[in-house]
């Protein structure tokens, strides 16, 4: 044990001096165990990944399945893979018109790449409008689009051409115009806190774009498949974009990323050049297959709407506790705001003791992050939150 620690923190490139060290031996449902059997409450889902509940049995046999039948045969886009053919169609069919090609890539970073990209080619424009605290990923273009300096700085220069924008400041959208080819927008930002649109505000940005010929990106890459409580936030407000960024939850547990759109956007990978977006492992067949299986459990299972009436019992358990300050939510996903980061720090502490696993935000460390599979149960929410009451806010 010691000597894989030891190997972890000198052969695994790390991302910052305080990683979590917590070994893991297996995952189920939303526990996951260390070697010496201890058990941990996943209330992060591998950041809104895992949806249909770890180890979820659909899921473990498509891909054993389809890892039997093929895996990699060819870059993305040449062969028909029926695995990735049945997904894109049932994507297609839930989306509402004209979202209804899907190009699949690997990550939430490769969708946004995928997205900007083909938002230039479209509208001959190159100015790229996104919000302050939005996050996106962590490559050179997502990076250029990312709302929080602190994290950007180091890597300057990035894509020129870029706006950042106050979320939910309907002021700000005049500086949406004729020069600009996209805006790229959460519906709800996820890494600066859960900060949901204000009421209206997605189809003020909506109109802006439309008005302006820019395309609206929506990036559902941690809202999407039943965590806001629809299963695309879009429903929600009733706001279709012109592409939908896809990715975590979309894999089932297996990484895939996808930017979706109409036929006559998408259409401009396509020639003059060709090729717009290359990628060899976008779409693999056995990620599509485990991405299809947990679609399937989420439908078969209604976790989209179970997400909303769950996620507000946590949100009724846990808001009048005095250590709360305030609960911001979307449907099974929760910001705990504490209203200070000594406490949140103290608070993330007594949470790990306590066999819990959360997390803060990138732009936001006063609040911890409520967001496990949406498959837990009514009795484990009422479980958690009794614990979560006497061992971490209790003692804050
Ligand atoms: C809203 C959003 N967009 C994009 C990304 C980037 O996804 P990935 O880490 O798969 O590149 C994330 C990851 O946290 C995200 O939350």
């Amino acid at each position: 044990m010691e000597i894989l620690r030891k190997q972890f923190l000198r052969h695994v490139g790390q991302t910052s001096d305080a990683p979590l060290m917590i070994e893991v031996a297996r995952a189920e449902g939303i526990y996951f165990y260390t070697p010496e059997g201890r058990q941990y409450v996943d209330l992060v889902s591998g950041v809104s990944v895992s949806n249909v509940g770890h180890g979820n049995p659909a899921v473990v046999e498509a891909v054993c399945a389809q890892a039997r039948d093929y895996m990699h045969i060819m870059v993305y886009g040449e062969m028909v893979e029926r695995p990735q053919v049945k997904y894109a169609t049932t994507i297609a069919e839930l989306l509402p018109a004209p979202l209804e090609s899907v190009y699949f890539v690997n990550s939430g970073a490769e969708a946004v790449e995928g997205a900007l990209k083909l938002a230039k080619r479209y509208t001959h424009r190159t100015e790229i409008v996104s919000f302050l605290n939005a996050y996106h990923g962590s490559t050179h273009g997502a990076m250029s689009v990312m709302g929080g300096e602190a994290f950007v700085g180091a890597y300057r220069p990035l894509l020129p051409d870029t706006r950042k924008l106050r979320y939910n400041c309907f002021e700000d959208l005049a500086q949406i115009t004729e020069r600009t080819a996209c805006v790229l927008v959460e519906p709800v930002q996820g890494e600066g806190g859960v900060r949901p649109p204000a009421a209206g505000f997605l189809e003020a940005l909506r109109a802006r774009c439309s008005a302006v010929g820019a395309l609206l990106i929506f990036d559902e890459i941690q809202t999407g498949f039943g965590r806001s409580g629809e299963m695309f936030a879009l429903f929600k407000y009733g706001v279709t974009p012109d592409i939908l960024c896809l990715a975590k939850a979309l894999g089932g547990g297996m990484p895939l990323g996808a930017f979706v759109s109409s036929n006559e956007i998408m259409a401009g990978f396509r020639s003059d050049p060709p090729l717009g977006h290359i990628t060899t492992f976008g779409g693999h067949p056995v990620c599509c297959a485990a991405g299809l299986a947990a679609l399937e459990y989420i439908r078969e299972h209604d976790l989209a709407r179970q997400a909303e009436a769950k996620g507000r019992l946590f949100e009724e358990l846990l808001k009048d506790h005095p250590a709360v300050v305030e609960i911001r939510r979307s449907g099974l996903l929760l910001a705990v705001e504490l209203g200070a980061s000594e406490r949140l720090f103290r608070a993330m502490e007594l949470l790990g003791k306590a066999g819990y696993l959360s997390d803060w935000f990138l732009f936001c460390d006063t609040a911890f992050r409520i967001s496990p599979p949406l498959t837990i149960t009514e009795e484990q929410i009422r479980e958690c939150c009794a614990d979560i009451c006497e061992k971490v806010l209790n003692r804050l």
